[in-house]
């Protein structure tokens, strides 16, 4: 409990308690959402990518519009090392023509990569909608963007998986790192090697937490309100979790997608679904998809039709089931009773 109290004591996210709500990319979670979150004293952050400018810019004001007064939030932004101003087409992959003729998907040999918000015109965003915490995954902000971020006084969060990512993201500017484990669902956040993350969130965090003693850590990737303690324990400042909150009743998912995450909870690390290393339920996607032409996000543009013919068929077995293995977090509930299951690890506290 040593560092719970520390931590109360040296609040710097200004948060009731140490505990985020990941940015979920993909139409998970809604402004409603992460407002409620916040809301019940914890952050919650919006997620930026596969977003447009504009789309990312009614996600904030519709959020802020929710939010009580104090209430804080913050916006996560892919870093896409070759930003796209235009949609661009690609010629779509033998593996991924098979399933959608077994999915009676209407025949198309080619696919579109839709362009996305660049990073400068993000921060531009970020600074008129006065947000007041950025974070980035998949790489780290230009210098550019930092000064930027930093001259309005917008607190920078990095996302991290290893030391050296870890030091690369305090050596450009980041106020606070996430450091993130393998158990962690969804994908990794690696930048500087794309391998395949083996190593636990625990040993990561506590490996750097040496180096670091008073670096802002936010530990991520299978923590649930029974083992959460452990990790303050080892040194984290913040806790984030995902899984937890995509599984709540009141989170984007369908229903049949969470049925089926419950029921089969078995999950493999996988990068054949976007091109990047992703942590998600084993289901025939991960089984039949077989060779990896493209890089990520290519590889998620291509994959993404087949994926929303099987949401619009409610067949689970071919949509991208992004989960992380501890199985305490794979059980659905209201995000009232999550948020209240959160809140007695620190007793209960009225906001
Ligand atoms: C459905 C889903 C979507 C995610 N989307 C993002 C994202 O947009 N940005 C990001 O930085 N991390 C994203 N993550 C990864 C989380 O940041 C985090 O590392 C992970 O959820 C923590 O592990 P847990 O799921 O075991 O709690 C996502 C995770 C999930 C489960």
């Amino acid at each position: 409990m040593h560092y719970i109290n520390n931590l109360i004591k040296n609040n710097f996210l200004k948060i009731k308690y140490p505990v985020i709500q990941v940015p979920m990319a993909g139409g998970i979670i809604s402004p409603k959402f992460v407002s409620n979150v916040c809301n019940n004293g914890l952050l919650g952050f919006i997620p930026g990518g596969y977003l447009n400018i504009q789309s990312l810019k009614e996600f904030i004001v519709t959020t802020k519009s929710l939010l009580r007064s104090n209430a804080l939030f913050g916006v996560n932004i892919f870093i896409d090392k070759e930003q796209r101003n235009i949609d661009q087409v690609f010629k779509k992959s033998l593996d991924v023509i098979k399933i959608e003729h077994l999915l009676n998907i209407n025949f198309c040999d080619h696919f579109t990569v839709h362009s996305t918000a660049k990073e400068d015109e993000c921060i531009d965003l970020l600074i008129q909608q006065a947000v007041p915490i950025a974070s980035c995954t998949f790489g780290f902000f230009n210098k550019y963007s930092v000064e930027k971020l930093k001259s309005n006084n917008i607190k920078i969060i990095g996302n991290a998986t290893t030391l050296e990512e870890f030091k690369f993201c305090l050596e450009h500017g980041a106020d606070a790192v996430v450091v993130q484990g393998t158990e962690a669902g969804g994908h990794q956040a690696s930048f500087l090697e794309d391998t395949k993350n083996i190593k636990s969130t625990l040993i990561t965090l506590e490996e750097i937490r040496k180096i670091y003693p008073h670096v802002v850590i936010i530990a991520s990737g299978g923590i649930s309100t029974k083992n959460m303690t452990n990790y303050f324990n080892s040194g984290a400042n913040y806790v984030q979790l995902g899984t937890a909150f995509m599984m709540t009743y009141e989170s984007s998912a369908t229903d049949v997608t969470k049925k089926y995450i419950m029921k089969n909870q078995h999950t493999v690390l996988t990068d054949i679904i976007t091109g990047k290393w992703a942590r998600g339920i084993e289901n025939s996607l991960t089984q039949h998809l077989q060779n990896n032409t493209y890089d990520f996000p290519i590889r998620h543009y291509e994959t993404a039709p087949l994926r929303a013919k099987a949401k619009g068929n409610s067949n689970p077995e071919y949509l991208s089931l992004w989960a992380g293995c501890n199985p305490d977090n794979l059980e659905m509930m209201s995000l009232e009773q999550l948020l209240d299951n959160i809140k007695s690890v620190f007793g209960f506290r009225k906001l």
